[in-house]
């Protein structure tokens, strides 16, 4: 047990974990301003090993440990993270107007479940500033960005496409990477129909026609949901197959709430997304769902439920090509990628000497 499970993680669970979880970010912001304070995060947390090194969908990541969306949203907190050794960063979700989201409270902690229930509905600080923040993107900063895009809360549906398109085309040349969040295209599995599928490639159809005319090649993802269907998931895995589109993002928060909730605050919470420990054996089975089906031929990146190195080491397993993580950073604190790095290095070692 590390210092920060035994002490800080309960005292903080006291105050609203909203207001804690800013606090936190603000503190890491600050000392990991300048070069020297990122100099300190990486000599205490990180851990760097030439082993961790990969190539996918055309981009090198330091390690495959990444910040899943939502929580650097702002993409002001990226140095910061590649200084606690984390591969790279996902910032988002973005959309092109600043939005303030729900009222407060928005997001609870359940510790005795290690996860996260949220209902934030993407407060975010829009384009311009988000883009204002990459500018900051120092020449040789290792930590991969990539850029979670998703339509405005107010957008009209039939302009949806419109926002997707404007986000793309004045990010592409900041970020290494989109994931594509279709959750405002695609129904519950209840109402899922053609039509879905048709906007989800309307939307993809459109940023490859921007893509074609460029030099430089972005690879753009999708995040998929643990609630879809089988049906909804083979559909976009037939449009992983048939269009240019790069990858996936498996699988995200769910709408299926469980735990050791008291019916009070499983009302409270009704609407939101649960995140943490709990998604695990669902990110893993529809992992391996996804790689079968594409024959392994496409990346995946895992979300959800990774709260150890085991986790890692499973989804790795299981086909994923990066893993992401979230609830972790709030369960496990600062040193939780610097830790799974160790042991993944650890392990190629030990398999590299057994081939020799
Ligand atoms: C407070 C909060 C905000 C989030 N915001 C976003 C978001 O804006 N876009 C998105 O695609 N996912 C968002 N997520 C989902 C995470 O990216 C991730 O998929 C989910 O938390 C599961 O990972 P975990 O089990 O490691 O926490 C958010 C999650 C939380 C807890």
């Amino acid at each position: 047990m590390s210092f920060y499970t035994k002490i800080t993680r309960p005292l903080l669970f006291l105050l609203p974990i909203e207001k804690v979880h800013n606090v936190a970010l603000w503190l890491l912001g600050v000392v990991g301003r300048g070069p020297v304070g990122q100099w300190l995060l990486k000599k205490l947390f990180a851990w760097r090993a030439p082993s961790l090194q990969r190539e996918v969908f055309g981009v090198k990541f330091p390690n495959p440990v990444g910040i899943a969306a939502g929580l650097d949203t702002n993409a002001k907190l990226y140095r910061q993270w590649g200084a606690l050794g984390y591969g790279f960063v996902e910032i988002g979700s973005l959309t092109p107007k600043p939005q303030v989201g729900a009222p407060k409270p928005r997001m609870f902690a359940l510790p005795k479940d290690r996860a996260i229930v949220e209902r934030m509905e993407n407060p975010n600080c829009g384009l311009e500033k988000a883009i204002e923040h990459l500018r900051r993107r120092a020449y040789g900063q290792k930590v991969v960005v990539g850029a979670n895009i998703t339509a405005g809360n107010i957008t009209s549906p039939d302009k949806f496409t419109a926002d997707y398109l404007r986000l793309f085309r004045n990010l592409y040349q900041y970020v290494e990477y989109f994931t594509v969040n279709v959750s405002v295209l695609v129904s519950d599995a209840e109402r899922y129909s053609e039509v879905d599928k048709a906007k989800v490639k309307e939307v993809l159809d459109a940023l490859f026609d921007f893509r074609r005319g460029q030099n430089q090649y972005r690879p753009i993802l999708l995040k998929v949901s643990p609630d879809w269907s089988t049906e909804q998931i083979d559909d976009m895995v037939d449009i992983l197959i048939d269009t240019p589109l790069d990858g996936l993002v498996v699988a995200g928060g769910s709408t299926r709430l469980g735990g050791r909730m008291s019916e009070r605050r499983l009302a409270r919470m009704s609407g939101g997304l649960l995140s943490g420990a709990p998604l695990l054996e669902r990110t893993v089975e529809l992992v391996d769902y996804v790689c079968r089906k594409m024959e392994y031929r496409y990346p995946v990146i895992a979300v959800g439920g990774v709260m150890k190195a085991e986790d890692v080491e499973r989804l790795l397993a299981a086909g994923a090509s990066l893993v992401q993580c979230y609830s972790a950073v709030v369960y496990e604190g600062p040193g939780f990628a610097g830790r799974v790095c160790r042991r993944l290095s650890a392990k190629a070692a030990t398999e590299e000497q057994a081939q020799a």
